[in-house]
């Protein structure tokens, strides 16, 4: 492909999202990526690839190497923040120390530097939204009561939306914001993490399975979401990244596969009739109970749902030419390929 060189920065390049771009963009691309992460466990696909120069450091205590590498690239991905809504309930303060004060600062270099950045909104923007399908320059943004502490997260990202919104248009900051909707993929969380609640639904329920736990259904499982493979929502994220003639500057994107609704019930079921298809865990499966609990009980009273969450990915079809195109039970087979049989789909570049 030929395409003028750039290159990309990704703040928390070892995270869910970080890995996957990482990946991706070397694959699809010819620019170079520069990652910091305080680890790398995820990121032995890309390690020592020639575009790839990877910076283990602790973003949070380095800020001067942050800088520089700010001022060295093109384009800033600040990806590194909370993102496990039982942490926006245990620790709100943590969330609101890393999720927004660490990237106000970053935000602001790429001000002071003429960057152009590339950031992560959320589908938990939206909150309780009762529109049939989200849009981005529409719907309204509708969260719960302060004491419902859950929607710290989705309020510090709506601040900083609003922020970059506002550099963009007076300062003439150069942005791109994306919000990802329930991205799923073989990294998602730690599978072997002990903690209930310590992960997203998804690994959570292939942990139980796996380690003979009841499946818990948070206020009886209805609420639905619409599941996204993660290799989807990156390969999304690389169109917006190359920004064809300028197409994605200053605009919103929701990435997410409405045609994949699925509540939280259906799931555990799918997930637990996927994972007889493997001989050695097929047992464990047919064990598998399914137990509901209150969400106060399971998070505690900081706690609040969202009942539905649709996106309308209108704008990402029509400026990007993007649609996603892995289903539900394919995503959920490499999934479980990654997990239960080493193999991994993001194998070679
Ligand atoms: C997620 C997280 O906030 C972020 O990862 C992200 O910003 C955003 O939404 C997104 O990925 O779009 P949520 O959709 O609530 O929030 O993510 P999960 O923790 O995966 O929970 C999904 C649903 O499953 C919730 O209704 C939750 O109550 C339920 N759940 C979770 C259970 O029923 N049982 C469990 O053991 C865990």
């Amino acid at each position: 492909m030929s395409m003028e060189k750039k290159k990309v920065l990704i703040l928390g390049a070892n995270g869910f999202i970080g890995s996957s771009l990482v990946w991706k963009i070397l694959k699809q691309t010819n620019y170079d990526v520069v990652g910091f992460d305080i680890s790398d466990g995820k990121l032995s696909n890309v390690l020592g690839r020639d575009r790839f120069t990877f910076c283990k450091t602790d973003v949070l205590k380095n800020k001067s190497d942050v800088e520089q590498a700010v001022k060295d690239c093109d384009i800033v991905l600040p990806l590194i923040a909370v993102a496990t809504p039982a942490l926006y309930v245990k620790d709100p303060v943590k969330v609101y120390n890393l999720d927004f004060e660490s990237n106000v600062e970053v935000i602001k270099m790429c001000l002071k530097y003429g960057k152009r950045v590339v950031f992560p909104s959320t589908s938990e923007v939206y909150g309780m939204c009762p529109d049939e399908a989200f849009d981005e320059y529409e719907s309204p943004l509708v969260l719960g009561p302060i004491p419902k502490e859950r929607w710290i997260y989705s309020c510090i990202k709506q601040m900083l939306d609003r922020l970059i919104w506002a550099y963009g248009k007076h300062e003439g900051l150069s942005f791109t914001l994306f919000r990802p909707f329930n991205f799923i993929g073989p990294r998602l969380d730690d599978i072997k993490a002990k903690a209930e609640g310590s992960s997203r639904v998804i690994t959570q329920f292939a942990h139980n399975i796996l380690n003979g736990k009841p499946i818990k259904l948070v206020n009886g499982g209805l609420q639905k979401r619409c599941f996204t493979f993660i290799d989807d929502g990156v390969d999304c994220l690389v169109r917006i990244i190359l920004n064809k003639d300028g197409c994605a500057d200053g605009k919103i994107f929701n990435i997410g596969n409405p045609d994949e609704e699925h509540s939280v019930k259906e799931l555990a079921e799918v997930l637990i009739r996927e994972f007889q298809n493997y001989p050695e865990y097929a047992q464990l499966a047919k064990d598998a109970v399914i137990e509901t609990v209150s969400g106060d009980d399971y998070y505690g009273q900081g706690y609040q749902d969202a009942q539905r969450r649709v996106p309308s990915i209108e704008q990402a079809k029509s400026i990007l030419g993007w649609a996603p195109t892995t289903d539900f039970k394919t995503s959920i087979k490499l999934i479980l390929d990654y997990h239960l049989l080493g193999k991994d789909y993001e194998a070679g570049l």
